[in-house]
């Protein structure tokens, strides 16, 4: 028996093209067939077909690119640590995590924030972030409301991640969870894709998904109502993010070159072939172009010193206002998606079972958070370190592995106590030649060490947590 509802369901997916999805359709159970048509009806099929076709995606006049302008590292910064301490001090900043993402590189199984992350004592990403808060919440002395984006295929765990780990030690009522939407991945000659023949293969929606999500979920309702006026961005996997650091936020805010909406930090690329997106002024406007959309003329093009002239690359840090995330959820605004080829498990129907395949077999549609800039008044670039900042697990091995954070953790650490005098063990490359952990509660920033008591010397080879 098929109601009307359904019937029409299957007429539409028909006129889509996609009425394969239907074909397991009469022999499910109840409950799957339930389940199975609220899926199919949440799908914008319309969107699918657009983007099949090639419409709604992201697209870049790259010929009027030029390398965007950026604070550079050193430079006078004027009143901008007091503008943002005070911001801090008067309850206007939350912290917005974006943690939907599937982590297939990184091969955890779980989120991502659950990942252990620091060099001595591996403690998980959430609890890093969570503890530099709790720091910066004492320091300030109000509190910083955290704002978590999830997606449907890891917010459970996440959940329990939270509860298991009593929220902590913060206040529960200060860490807002919630979902981003999803898309349909699909084949390469546009078709959706069965992961079971109850369900079809659906991926997060990017993290672009969280403009939509943070007006959906009631998350910038709630800033609004707890006079929240700018969040602190940044995603899950870099464990050595300055969370709401007070310059930044205080050059955003200043109205000084910025129309304080949307700000980011970037890094110099290490060389042209590094993979990152890249800060470019096009028509005006700050935007960023990936790594993978940049032509090679530009990604190679050199100055007249024989630097990288797009050398901006983005660190996936930003400074937004709350104001700016209303404007654009109001009405149907929507972020372009972009595509990218993934290994996307699918039902086999010869094999009876969902498959795991070898290579990439499937489209994604993701949106991705920067595209917003390219929407945001005057936008502020401002230059940060590397080894300060951004040591992201992005690689199992490699790159952005976990060995290379560590790496990374231990090198900023021992720049740190380096500059109060403790002799600090290197390998012939510079790198810090042993394991170095700083805890927020210790130190949020290298000035932070003044009061505190120091070895004179570190081992080659040595664990130090401090
Ligand atoms: P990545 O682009 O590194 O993707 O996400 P990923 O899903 O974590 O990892 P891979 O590509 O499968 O290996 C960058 C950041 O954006 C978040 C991630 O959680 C991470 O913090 N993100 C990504 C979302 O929140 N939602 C998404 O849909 C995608």
């Amino acid at each position: 028996m098929h109601t009307d509802a359904e019937r029409t369901l299957a007429d539409t997916l028909e006129s889509h093209g996609q009425g394969h999805v239907l074909r397991y359709a009469d022999s499910l159970s109840p409950a799957d067939h339930k389940a199975f048509h609220a899926q199919l009806a949440s799908i914008d099929l319309p969107l699918v077909s657009r983007l099949v076709k090639g419409g709604a995606e992201a697209k870049v006049d790259y010929a009027a690119a030029r390398p965007a302008p950026y604070v550079a590292l050193g430079s006078p910064v004027g009143a901008a640590r007091a503008h943002g301490e005070a911001l801090l001090r008067a309850g206007k900043v939350a912290v917005f995590t974006v943690a939907g993402g599937q982590g297939t590189r990184l091969g955890w199984k779980g989120p991502k924030g659950t990942f252990p992350a620091t060099v001595v004592t591996g403690k998980p990403l959430f609890r890093v972030f969570a503890e530099q808060i709790a720091a910066a919440e004492k320091r300030y002395g109000r509190s910083l409301p955290w704002y978590i984006m999830t997606s449907p295929l890891n917010s459970a765990d996440t959940r329990a991640f939270f509860r298991d780990n009593n929220w902590f030690g913060r206040n529960p009522a200060d860490t807002f969870l919630f979902e981003q939407g999803t898309m349909p991945s699909i084949t390469f000659d546009g078709k959706l894709i069965l992961e079971t023949p109850a369900s079809l293969a659906l991926n997060p929606d990017g993290h672009g998904g969280a403009i939509r999500a943070l007006h959906a979920s009631g998350a910038l309702e709630d800033m609004q109502a707890r006079g929240v006026e700018h969040m602190s961005y940044f995603q899950v996997d870099n464990p050595m993010v300055r969370i709401a650091d007070p310059v930044f936020l205080g050059l955003h805010a200043s109205g000084d070159g910025s129309s304080g909406e949307m700000s980011s930090k970037m890094v110099a690329k290490r060389d042209a072939a590094e993979k990152v997106g890249v800060f470019c002024e096009v028509d005006g406007k700050t935007v960023v172009i990936e790594y993978s959309d940049m032509p090679p003329e530009l990604t190679n093009s050199l100055d007249a010193q024989g630097k990288l002239r797009f050398n901006a690359g983005s660190i996936a840090i930003h400074a937004i206002s709350v104001a700016f995330m209303q404007r654009l959820t109001q009405g149907d605004f929507a972020l372009p998606f972009h595509r990218a080829k993934k290994k996307v498990p699918y039902w086999c129907d010869n094999q009876r079972k969902t498959v795991e395949p070898a290579e990439p077999n499937a489209i994604k549609f993701e949106a991705f958070v920067f595209d917003a800039l390219g929407i945001a008044g005057k936008s502020l670039v401002m230059e940060t370190s590397r080894t300060e900042e951004f040591a992201p697990l992005k690689n199992a091995t490699g790159e952005d592995s976990p060995a290379w954070s560590h790496q990374i953790q231990s090198n900023r650490n021992g720049d740190w106590l380096e500059k109060f005098g403790v002799k600090i063990p290197r390998k012939p490359n510079g790198d810090v030649d042993a394991r170095i952990e700083i805890a927020a509660e210790t130190a949020l920033e290298p000035d932070d060490l003044a009061d505190i008591a120091l070895p004179r010397e570190i081992k080659s080879g040595e664990e130090v947590l401090l």
